[in-house]
C-alpha cells in the first residue's frame, strides 16, 4: 500500500446533502471520512469516495454566483485572460450558474455542468453549456462541434473528481498544443497551515499541493508554467498550465511553491501526523467555547450552511441544542436542515436578529466579505466564532 491514513474526521454525512421537514427522520447515508497520501506522489485524498453521480446531480443546491469574492475573482481572471491569451475559445469544466463565462460573448465559450438543475440556467441563456461529466467521450464531442480550443478553465471542480487520468487525457483531446489550461483549487499547504480540515468531504476527494499536481501532470505531458497565490477559499492556488513540449518559459513561481511546500514538509509523513493532533485539539477547543456561550445562556446560530462546515459540525458533534439555526442565502439550502446534524437553515434577510450575540462562521471563507456586510452587528457588540487558525471568538 503506498497510501497512508493520517486523519480520522469520524462517521459523516454527504456534505451537500441538506435534508428536507419530509426527509428529516429518514437514515442518512453516512460513511468514515479517512484522509490520507500517497507516498509515491504526495497527493492527498479521503479514502473512502462516491460516485459523481451520487454527488452531482439534478438537486445539487451550489451556486458560484452567491458570493460578490468569487463573482470578482471570475471577472478579474476573465480579463486578463481575454487581455494576455486573447483565446479563440474558453473552456471551463465545472461551469455552474455561469458565474465565469458570462464574463465573455456566448460564441466564445463552452460550459461543463453535470448538475442540469444549474446547467439550466446558463443553457437558457444561450450560452453553450454541456450537462454531462468531464470525460474523454465529451472531449471528443466538443472536438468535432467546436474544434481545438485554447484555453481550458476548473475552478474547484478537477479535486471533485477521482479519475484524475481521465481529467487530463480529456483535456488533452481538446486542448491545443500551445494552449493554456488554468485550474484553481484550495492549497494544501494553507490547509494544514490554517487548520482548515473541514476541506475534506467527500466532494472534495483531493487538496492538492504543487508537488502532487506535478507528479499528477508529468503522466500526461503538461507542466505547470506559473502559479497565483488566491485568497479564495481560505487560501487557493491558480495554475497555469502547459503541455510540455511547449517552449512557454517556466515562471519563478513554480520553484519557489515547491521550496516553500518542500520546507514545511509537505514530503514528510510527520508533517500529516501533526497537523492530524492539531484537528484533534481544535475539535476540543471549539465545543469548549461553545458550551462557555451556553452555559451564559446566550444564543448560538450559524452563518453560511457550507459543506464545509457539514464536516465540522459533524466531526465535533455540534447539533442544534448548540447552535440555533443556520442562515443562508441559497434558496435551495432555506427551509432544510444541516446534514447529520439536523441544525434548521433559514433564509437569510440582510440581518442578524437582535437577540443574537454568537455567530458561527460556516462561511469562514468569505469573512472579510461577511464582516463587511455585518457592520451593524459587529457595532453592537456581535462577535463571530471561527475555528480557522484555531477556534476562537472574534
Ligand atoms: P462555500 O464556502 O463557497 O462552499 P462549500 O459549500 O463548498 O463549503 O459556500 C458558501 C455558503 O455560504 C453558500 O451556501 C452561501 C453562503 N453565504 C451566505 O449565506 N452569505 C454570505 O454572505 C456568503 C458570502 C455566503
Amino acid at each position: 500500500m503506498t497510501k497512508i491514513t493520517f486523519l480520522n474526521l469520524g462517521n459523516q454525512p454527504l456534505a451537500n446533502n441538506y435534508l428536507s421537514k419530509k426527509n428529516i427522520n429518514k437514515k442518512e447515508k453516512k460513511y468514515q471520512l479517512n484522509v490520507c497520501v500517497d507516498k509515491k506522489t504526495n497527493l492527498v485524498s479521503i479514502k473512502k469516495t462516491f460516485s459523481s453521480k451520487t454527488m452531482f446531480n439534478n438537486k445539487y443546491p451550489y451556486r458560484s454566483s452567491m458570493s460578490k469574492t468569487m463573482t470578482k475573482s471570475f471577472k478579474t481572471l476573465a480579463q486578463y485572460i481575454k487581455k494576455k491569451y486573447k483565446p479563440n475559445i474558453v473552456l471551463e469544466i465545472g461551469s455552474n450558474d455561469g458565474a465565469f463565462i458570462k464574463n465573455f460573448k456566448k460564441n466564445k465559450t463552452i460550459g461543463i455542468e453535470p448538475c442540469s438543475n444549474i446547467e439550466k440556467l446558463t443553457k437558457k441563456l444561450n450560452y453553450n453549456t454541456f450537462s454531462d461529466y468531464w470525460s474523454k467521450k465529451l472531449a471528443k464531442k466538443i472536438l468535432k462541434k467546436f474544434g481545438k480550443v485554447d484555453l481550458i478553465y476548473s475552478a474547484n471542480t478537477i479535486s471533485h473528481i477521482k479519475n484524475l487520468n481521465e481529467v487530463f487525457n480529456a483535456i488533452n483531446v481538446v486542448l491545443n498544443d500551445e494552449g493554456i489550461l488554468i485550474i484553481e483549487d484550495p492549497s494544501l499547504l494553507e490547509c494544514i497551515k490554517r487548520n482548515t480540515y473541514d476541506q475534506f468531504y467527500n466532494e472534495h476527494i483531493y487538496v492538492f499541493s504543487t508537488i502532487a499536481l506535478e507528479n499528477i501532470l508529468k503522466l500526461h505531458n503538461l507542466q505547470i508554467f506559473k502559479i497565483e497565490k488566491l485568497n479564495i477559499h481560505g487560501g487557493s492556488n491558480r495554475y497555469f498550465i502547459k503541455k510540455s513540449f511547449s517552449k512557454r518559459k517556466i515562471n519563478n513561481s513554480v520553484i519557489f511553491n515547491k521550496k516553500k511546500e518542500n520546507d514545511y514538509g509537505l514530503k514528510k509523513i510527520i508533517t500529516y501526523r501533526k497537523f492530524a493532533s492539531r484537528v484533534k485539539l481544535s475539535k476540543i477547543k471549539l465545543n469548549k467555547i461553545l458550551s462557555k456561550i451556553k452555559k451564559d445562556n446566550q444564543k448560538i446560530i450559524g452563518y453560511g450552511a457550507t459543506a464545509k462546515s457539514t464536516t465540522i459540525l459533524n466531526y465535533c458533534n455540534i447539533g442544534n441544542t448548540k447552535i440555533e439555526y443556520f442562515l443562508d442565502t441559497t434558496k435551495d439550502k432555506q427551509n432544510k436542515y444541516t446534514p447529520g446534524t439536523k441544525i434548521p437553515i433559514l433564509k437569510y434577510n440582510n440581518l442578524i436578529d437582535d437577540n443574537i450575540k454568537y455567530v458561527f462562521l460556516g462561511a469562514w471563507n468569505f469573512k472579510n466579505e461577511i464582516f463587511k456586510k455585518e457592520k451593524v452587528f459587529i457595532k453592537r457588540g456581535g462577535k463571530f466564532i471561527t475555528h480557522t487558525p484555531f477556534p476562537r471568538i472574534i
